[in-house]
């Protein structure tokens, strides 16, 4: 096979000049790295939606460090073509740039990601600006961030009065000035959007931010339907993958509760004689 070329970050800005639009998914293993970059993703999001579709937080705030690093690393080690970005949980980034670049430079470093995510936005200017300094590429995250969804009253659109579409675009233009190489857009209205993306240099990649964006992101188990508790409205179910491996693991059960599992084609066998003299042995 021949060898695949890693995309870089300038790869990723010259698909913004040239209008051609970036896919960006979310994946939290070896396995599912494997497959969404066979696919031909362009980036890989290790999320920390990681804590509500891998491990049964209600939220994302509970997720850690080390849990982040636990999932970055086998996707690091399945991935040949796409960029992948680590996200930086909750409370490793919010209380001093100190923190921050520490704890970026951990997922960097030893998770080995290609960069690094985090939320929030002309507050944390100053945060994206240092470990930018730092030599570590980084992915902004505004409009309705999860990680403070409490104190924006809740998981709602973001941005659609006068002022706060302005708030919004000010965060943008703080994050592309501090050198964040791209932005996360999450549910803002389409127009918002299409604005903040013809303002910036930096790429605007859409979750609930519309068509205009420089690309998409989604939640692997929310495109394959593996995540059934709650669906937002800018996700599209593209497959019924929960159903279809019930149904698989049913009839796996079934199978074995009627001995019609193992059949003799998945089996191994001995001798008859070592099968006597063993009988023999054990007085069986
Ligand atoms: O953690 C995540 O999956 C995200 C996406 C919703 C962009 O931040």
């Amino acid at each position: 096979m021949a060898d695949v070329q890693k995309l870089s970050i300038p790869d990723l800005a010259a698909m913004k000049k040239e209008g051609k639009k970036i896919s960006m998914i979310t994946a939290y293993s070896y396995p599912q790295a494997l497959l969404v970059d066979e696919a031909g993703i362009d980036i890989i999001l290790v999320g920390d939606s990681l804590g509500m579709v891998e491990l049964g937080y209600n939220g994302t705030t509970p997720v850690t460090m080390d849990e982040m690093l636990n999932h970055t690393k086998p996707v690091m080690r399945a991935v040949k073509r796409c960029h992948v970005v680590g996200d930086m949980p909750f409370m490793s980034y919010n209380i001093s740039k100190e923190q921050a670049i520490t704890n970026a430079g951990i997922l960097y470093k030893d998770g080995g990601c290609d960069s690094i995510k985090l939320e929030g936005g002309q507050d944390f200017a100053p945060t994206v600006e240092a470990i930018v300094k730092a030599g570590i590429p980084v992915f902004g995250h505004i409009g309705l961030t999860p990680q403070t969804a409490g104190a924006l009253g809740g998981f709602k659109v973001q941005g659609k009065s006068l002022d706060a579409a302005k708030k919004v675009i000010e965060d943008a233009m703080a994050l592309d000035a501090a050198g964040a190489f791209a932005i996360v857009l999450e549910a803002i209205p389409r127009q918002l959007a299409q604005l903040i993306t013809q303002k910036v240099k930096c790429i605007t990649i859409g979750i609930g931010g519309g068509i205009d964006c420089d690309g998409q992101v989604l939640v692997l188990h929310d495109i394959l339907g593996l995540f059934k508790r709650f669906t937002p409205k800018f996700v599209k179910v593209y497959a019924n993958a929960y159903d279809f491996q019930l149904k698989a693991v049913k009839e796996f059960i079934g199978e074995v509760q009627e001995k019609k599992f193992p059949t003799e084609e998945y089996t191994f066998t001995m001798k008859d004689d070592v099968v006597q003299e063993l009988r023999k042995q054990y007085g069986l």
